[in-house]
């Protein structure tokens, strides 16, 4: 019974829509319907600007560390971390508070990484960083940061943490269907154009 309402509890923190908190209290611009319409730190960086964007960065990735912290200092229970780490994501991406709709999650599951390894995190981080670099898509360097993070976890012995990677992987997967769509018809926001080509 506590589990429950410890997952529901992740549930509503991983729901709180720091982009467009942010972004429409501050810069008066909603997320949803401007840019990429994404609440992430992305759209919120090219509508508002970098610091705003980091503000989202750092909020949202607290969101996916401190609960998995948490659970970590009081259970070693792999299948109770996981819980909690998919909660918050889940509650990201599908939050209560925008009627079901959400983010793509990754600052929120690089919070996730974060909590289960900070080695995995580094190189999955630097893996991403690389990506962007070379593309220009915020959105590839996300998916490489998700497809890395099993492989990592697999080659630092983290064996118990490669199941909800996958899912993870998936589910952020999934939430990019449309940055896929957009990079194979050569229409993905950038982040090399100026932020008026880029929205
Ligand atoms: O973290 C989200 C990023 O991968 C893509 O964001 O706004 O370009 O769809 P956006």
């Amino acid at each position: 019974m506590v589990s429950i309402i410890w997952l529901g509890l992740c549930y509503l923190l991983g729901s709180l829509p720091f982009g467009v908190l942010v972004a429409t209290n501050f810069c008066r611009i909603d997320p949803r319907y401007q840019g990429s319409k994404n609440v992430g730190a992305t759209n919120v960086a090219r509508l508002c600007g970098f610091r705003y964007g980091i503000t989202v960065l750092v909020l949202d990735l607290l969101k996916g560390f401190i609960p998995v912290w948490v659970a970590m200092q009081f259970s070693t229970s792999v299948i109770f971390i996981s819980l909690t780490a998919l909660a918050v994501i889940i509650g990201h991406m599908y939050s209560v508070f925008l009627y079901g709709k959400g983010g793509k999650g990754v600052a929120t599951t690089v919070g996730v990484f974060l909590a289960l390894s900070t080695t995995v995190t580094a190189w999955a981080l630097g893996i991403c960083l690389a990506i962007v670099y070379l593309t220009g898509y915020v959105a590839l360097g996300s998916l490489a940061l998700v497809t890395a993070a099993p492989v990592l976890f697999l080659l630092t012995g983290n064996f118990g943490y490669i199941l909800v990677s996958l899912i993870i992987m998936a589910l952020v997967f999934w939430r990019h269907e449309e940055n896929i769509h957009r990079v194979l018809t050569g229409q993905e926001n950038s982040w090399r154009c100026s932020s008026s080509e880029a929205t």
